[in-house]
């Protein structure tokens, strides 16, 4: 899912009605499906401190699509760019948070223990991805992205 936070600025969304009121029907639809299958953006911008004490999973939920969905694209390490590398630091410590938010009772107390596992596994991805973006190591960055993605997979797979 990358259609925000592009699709999610009110400039765009201006942009878009606009847009849309001058196409055919059977363009509209299709891509107001498209729009409505989005993950929404956080309500915020959050520090890593602040996102480790966010007490709603949905917008935990929604830090982790907004930082990650970009990264998926790079589980191939010779994909990477500057541009993209430069940006794992913030991102590692945003998924050290959104596990540290997850494994807390105030989120966890309602699951069964192996969602505490998968946070932990979230924050310890985090950790990882750290290293690998201060070692400016490609190819564990690329690694620490997929395991954070099948961390990702895992945990919905039994708890969504
Ligand atoms: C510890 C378990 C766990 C982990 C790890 C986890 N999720 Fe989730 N995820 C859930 C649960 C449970 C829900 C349903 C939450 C709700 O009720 O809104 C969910 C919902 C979501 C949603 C829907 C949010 C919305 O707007 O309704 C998105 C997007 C999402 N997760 C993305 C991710 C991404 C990306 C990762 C990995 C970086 C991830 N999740 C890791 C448990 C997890």
């Amino acid at each position: 899912m990358t259609c925000y936070p592009a699709l999610t600025s009110e400039k765009n969304l201006k942009k878009l009605s606009l847009t849309a009121l001058h196409m055919p029907l059977a363009v509209c639809l299709p891509l107001a499906a498209a729009l409505a299958a989005c993950v929404p953006a956080p309500k915020r911008a959050y520090s890593a401190e602040e996102t480790s004490k966010l007490d709603d999973i949905t917008e935990v939920m929604r830090v982790n699509a907004a930082t990650m969905d970009p990264l998926f694209s790079y589980e191939e390490p010779t994909k990477f760019d500057d541009k993209s590398f430069a940006t794992l630091p913030a991102a590692a410590a945003q998924m050290k948070a959104t596990g540290t938010a997850l494994q807390d009772a105030r989120i966890a107390h309602g699951f069964a223990k192996g969602f505490v596992d998968h946070a932990k596994d979230l924050a310890a991805g985090g950790d990882k991805l750290r290293v690998a973006a201060e070692k400016k190591d490609r190819a564990a960055a690329s690694a620490a992205i997929r395991e954070i993605h099948q961390t990702c997979r895992d945990c919905h797979s039994e708890f969504r």
